[in-house]
């Protein structure tokens, strides 16, 4: 096998191989637990990026849940029709195996971004920088949500606020670990992962850079995860912002019907599925997409393509288990900021200020001891996924407006 033809290979495995040395260079830090990390660009070209796979170690209680993912795509329709019929008892049955402990050590790719300007002294980055955002990505998206393109980037808005960022993929998404994506891939698996990430920016385990302010943010699902570990784990972040997320969850199996999930290693245009096992999950179509995600034509179409390209996956074992962390977090009382797309479906029905503002509605359901400070942000025009849309910059405007006079 000659070079390129290894190179091209490889870089269907990793996308970091192969790239030039001119944009990327290996970092001199060996300290930590990241794993072949590389330097470069954010993919907003405004920040300078580490970014890498760290082994993370879990051991947590998760569900034994009683199914096995189905290869043929009619018995996986089936299953979804099931889970949604108005007298469903599909949780009932598939979860009444009761606790399981789910244990392994998984890599988790993170990737970690501070203003361009700092790129040329790295190691003073931990003294400079005090405040680190912790991004968690939605369901069927991955970090690169959070930098999807020149002036679509909440990385680079956060880095020219003088922010560290980092953004990760999910137990079970992009270029983290596939484990049992019923069994291993759950709610509570996925917690874990976050909340070790805190631990680990707090102690200056990720490439040597220690914080002393970190900020959860999320989107959709990621939302979930980030407010799950507000209750679970109060004194993790020191405010929250959660996008693309309310008190009802009346109109997600309306989004999640559209997607029309198939297996992900059946679908001909994800060639970079094919090797997972059944039970990951993919949308068969762009018009799903667009449904449950977008509203037309607030958006960029090259933006909305690019999501589509770069769909990931999500898994029956989150779908069934996210639901179990929402709880109120009655015992954060630092700043919350809830944001929305006026024009959000999933959460929302297509209108988030009907029949009353449904950011308001869950800033206090979740957060009843949150401090004075806390606020919402209709983000104007926007659907589900506020970062992709034309009034995405606004957003990104009003979350760091809200960092700052919260004094992070
Ligand atoms: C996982 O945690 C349980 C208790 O929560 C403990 O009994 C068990 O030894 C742990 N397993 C590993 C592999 O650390």
């Amino acid at each position: 096998m000659n070079s390129s033809t290894f190179l091209r290979i490889a870089s269907l495995i990793n996308p970091f191989i192969g790239l030039t040395s001119a944009t990327t260079s290996s970092c001199s830090n060996t300290n930590d637990f990241l794993t072949n990390p590389i330097v470069g660009p954010s993919t907003g070209g405004r920040s300078t990026c580490i970014s890498g796979t760290i082994p993370l170690t879990l051991n947590t209680t998760g569900l034994n849940i009683l199914y096995s993912p189905p290869q043929a795509q009619s018995a996986v329709t089936e299953s979804l029709v099931e889970l949604f019929q108005s007298d469903s008892s599909f949780i009932a049955q598939v979860t009444a195996g009761g606790p399981s402990t789910i244990s392994g050590t998984y890599d988790i790719f993170v990737k970690l971004c501070h203003p361009s300007s700092s790129s040329s002294d790295l190691d003073s980055l931990s003294t400079s920088i005090k405040t680190v955002q912790l991004l968690t990505h939605g369901a069927t998206l991955d970090h690169t949500y959070w930098d999807i393109a020149p002036g679509y980037s909440y990385v680079d808005a956060a880095s020219a606020a003088g922010y560290a960022t980092l953004s990760y993929d999910q137990l079970g998404v992009g270029l983290s670990a596939h484990p049992d994506p019923i069994q291993t891939v759950q709610a509570s698996s996925q917690l874990a992962v976050t909340h070790q990430l805190v631990s680990l920016l707090r102690g200056a385990d990720i490439a040597g850079y220690a914080f002393e302010n970190v900020v959860g943010v999320g989107h959709s699902a990621g939302s979930t995860l980030t407010q799950g570990v507000t209750t679970r784990y109060p004194s993790d972040f020191d405010a929250v912002i959660l996008s693309g997320t309310s008190a009802s969850a009346a109109t997600v199996a309306l989004t999640v019907a559209a997607f029309n999930f198939i297996n992900a290693n059946a679908d001909p245009a994800a060639p970079q599925f094919k090797g997972l096992p059944a039970g990951f999950l993919t949308q068969q179509s762009a018009a799903g997409i667009q449904f449950a995600f977008y509203r037309y034509p607030n958006y960029d179409e090259a933006v909305f393509e690019e999501q589509v390209a770069n769909k990931q996956t999500n898994t029956l074992g989150v779908l069934l288990t996210l639901g179990g962390l929402v709880a109120p977090s009655t015992e954060f009382t630092g700043p919350v900021q809830i944001v929305n797309g006026q024009h959000d479906m999933v959460f929302c029905g297509g209108n988030c200020l009907y029949p009353t503002d449904q950011s308001e509605v869950a800033l206090s359901t979740f957060y009843p001891a949150a401090s004075k400070g806390s606020q919402t942000y209709i983000a104007a025009g926007a659907g589900h996924c506020i970062a992709a849309h034309e009034s995405g910059p606004d957003s990104f405007n009003e979350m760091i407006q809200f960092l700052q006079a919260n004094g992070l």
